[in-house]
């Protein structure tokens, strides 16, 4: 149905440069191969849970440059709210107390963690932030570690203030621990604990804090990890849905999460290097959420990303917090869609190096819309609002290279293009540069007929090192221009082409840049 062929030529302009051509039949009826109908709210977002208040606010003061940023990618998608899922390590680490009159207290000891702090307790008011901003739902992380006298009652204080507080169109799902596979094997249970002792604690304290009158629904299991090697053992997101466990035996279990991220601060991440700009290395790590997501759609169950991003343990500096992680975002999330995850919730917390934006003033930096979240524009613009779209991965066969079509209604509507080669410009000339950069054209074969003009819009900086001077469509999401609402700072449109008397279509795309074209 769609197949693809690299053909290189010197170009004789542009010295330094080879310029390739990639050419695609883009199939103008969705292909079997294409997903199932992406949910509205695929591109959601998990927040660390002791960072909630950073990103939201409260009631006097609420959070507006989050609340901007959330409501621009929502206005792409038919203002389907995006589920934000706080929790993640902090979660397991929180104490609420009924009579602290402090929103959050953090406890930070460098010794611990320097993104991270020790502990965290909350008061009533800390539930203030879940409405502080707009048009968001949520999924309430609650804490699995402790395990004292007043663990029950931490539980229950955690689910009646959530209940009280956050109105019931708001409030999704309960999730108990955050990545307890790892967390046992770091010692919050005897080395003794097994599966099935984890499934029947977790069982015993969905009991006990049920509430018939409002019947309490769960996103689990939450794992962080998967032995590729032997998939089938201990802590395993495969097994633990085997009969023998009886995970599920309440039915209270809507929808699993899974984490993943696709490298970490250890393994010297790169962009070029097979880490973020690489198709190759995403369709390889999508190998077992492909698995997982199989065995879970056909039980019948639906699938997520509970909590995901590039490179674990908050991103590194020069991968995470730059231009290339966009196109990264951009491909990574188009991926998954395309092979039916069913929502990717892209973890954030205050500082991290992969944060989307970082949310207020700290430490001498932000606030800041960063590169990942110009990722997360393209994603919301090709997803578009209407309920019918499918995704097909045009598969190039190309590590640099990687193209996705959706449609609408069963019909061509979008193609977005990515070049993950990268590019950066020598000087600080950089928007001269900028147009020097190699470039590669795509010829798509769409047919002669149906088609009258495609437009093209761009996702571009500088290169791919670049941390500002980004734009989606020559838009601007920066905080200095609007606080994080839309600016045009350059045109929407790089052209509007019309398909040739073959029924092709060309469109150069720059080294580090993606586009988008729309058909018409
Ligand atoms: C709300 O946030 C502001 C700004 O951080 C803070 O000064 C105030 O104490 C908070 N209100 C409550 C109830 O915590
Ligand atoms: C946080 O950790 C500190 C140091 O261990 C401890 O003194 C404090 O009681 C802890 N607070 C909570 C809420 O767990
Ligand atoms: C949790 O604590 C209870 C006693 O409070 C104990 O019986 C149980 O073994 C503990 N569970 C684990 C897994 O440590
Ligand atoms: C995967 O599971 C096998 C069998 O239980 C074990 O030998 C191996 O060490 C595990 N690998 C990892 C990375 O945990
Ligand atoms: C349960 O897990 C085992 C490995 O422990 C696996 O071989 C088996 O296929 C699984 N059974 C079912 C019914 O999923
Ligand atoms: C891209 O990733 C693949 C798979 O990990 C690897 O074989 C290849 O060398 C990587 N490409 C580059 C340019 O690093
Ligand atoms: C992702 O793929 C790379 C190879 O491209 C591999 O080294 C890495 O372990 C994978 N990570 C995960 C989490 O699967
Ligand atoms: C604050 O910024 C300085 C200078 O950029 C840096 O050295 C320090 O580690 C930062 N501190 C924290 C807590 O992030
Ligand atoms: C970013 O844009 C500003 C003007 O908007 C310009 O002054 C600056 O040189 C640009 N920086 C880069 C790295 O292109």
């Amino acid at each position: 149905m769609v197949r693809a062929s690299v053909v290189s030529s010197i170009a004789t302009l542009v010295a330094l440069a080879a310029s390739e051509t990639v050419r695609l039949n883009v199939a103008r009826s969705a292909p079997a191969s294409s997903s199932p109908p992406i949910s509205l709210d695929f591109q959601s977002f998990s927040i660390e849970f002791a960072f909630l208040v950073d990103f939201n606010g409260n009631k006097s003061h609420p959070n507006k440059f989050t609340n901007n940023l959330l409501t621009n990618l929502r206005a792409f998608n038919g203002d389907v709210p995006q589920i934000l899922r706080i929790g993640g390590n902090t979660q397991d680490h929180v104490t609420y107390f009924p009579d602290q009159k402090e929103q959050i207290i953090n406890f930070w000891d460098p010794s611990y963690n320097s993104d991270q702090p020790r502990n965290t307790s909350i008061g009533p008011t800390f539930w203030e932030a879940f409405t502080a901003i707009e048009g968001t739902r949520y999924i309430f992380g609650l804490n699995f570690y402790k395990n004292d006298s007043t663990y029950l009652d931490n539980l229950r204080g955690e689910v009646e203030q959530s209940l009280l507080q956050i109105p019931p169109e708001r409030l999704h799902l309960f999730e108990i621990g955050n990545e307890n596979d790892y967390g046992a094997l770091s010692g919050f249970r005897p080395p003794t604990w097994t599966q099935q002792d984890w499934v029947d604690e977790w069982v015993y304290r969905s009991r006990h804090i049920q509430t018939p009158a409002n019947p309490l629904r769960f996103f689990a299991p939450s794992t962080c990890c998967y032995n590729i090697t032997t998939p089938y053992s201990f802590f395993s997101p495969w097994t633990i849905w085997n009969s023998t466990f009886d995970y599920d035996r309440d039915g209270w279990i809507s929808e699993v999460s899974q984490h993943g991220y696709v490298s970490g601060t250890s393994q010297n991440p790169s962009l070029q290097a097979g880490t973020l700009m690489n198709h190759t290395s995403v369709v390889i790590n999508g190998t077992i959420h492909q698995s997982l997501c199989n065995l879970n759609h056909h039980a019948g169950r639906i699938y997520t990303l509970g909590e995901t991003n590039s490179v674990s343990g908050q991103g590194a500096f020069g991968v995470s917090n730059v231009f290339g992680s966009a196109l990264f975002v951009l491909d990574y999330e188009l991926y998954y869609a395309s092979f039916g995850v069913n929502r990717m919730h892209m973890h954030q917390g205050t500082a991290y190096r992969y944060g989307a934006w970082m949310p207020i003033s700290q430490n001498g930096t932000g606030p800041s819309t960063n590169p990942p979240y110009y990722g997360h524009v393209m994603v919301s613009k090709f997803i578009g609002s209407n309920p019918s779209t499918r995704i097909n991965n045009i598969d190039l066969n190309s590590e640099f290279y990687s193209a996705y079509a959706a449609y609408e209604d069963g019909r061509l509507a979008r193609v977005v293009l990515l070049n993950l080669h990268e590019w950066n410009p020598s000087s600080s000339q950089a928007e001269a540069e900028a147009e020097a950069a190699p470039s590669t054209t795509f010829t798509l074969g769409t047919g002669r007929d149906g088609i009258q003009y495609a437009t093209v819009e761009a996702m571009t900086a500088p290169g791919a090192l670049s941390e500002t001077n980004i734009t989606v469509a020559g838009i601007s999401y920066d905080y200095d221009l609007a606080e994080g609402k839309p600016v045009r700072v350059a045109k929407q449109y790089e052209s509007v082409l019309r398909p040739d008397d073959k029924g092709e279509i060309s469109v150069p795309v720059r080294d580090s840049q993606a586009v988008l074209l729309t058909f018409h």
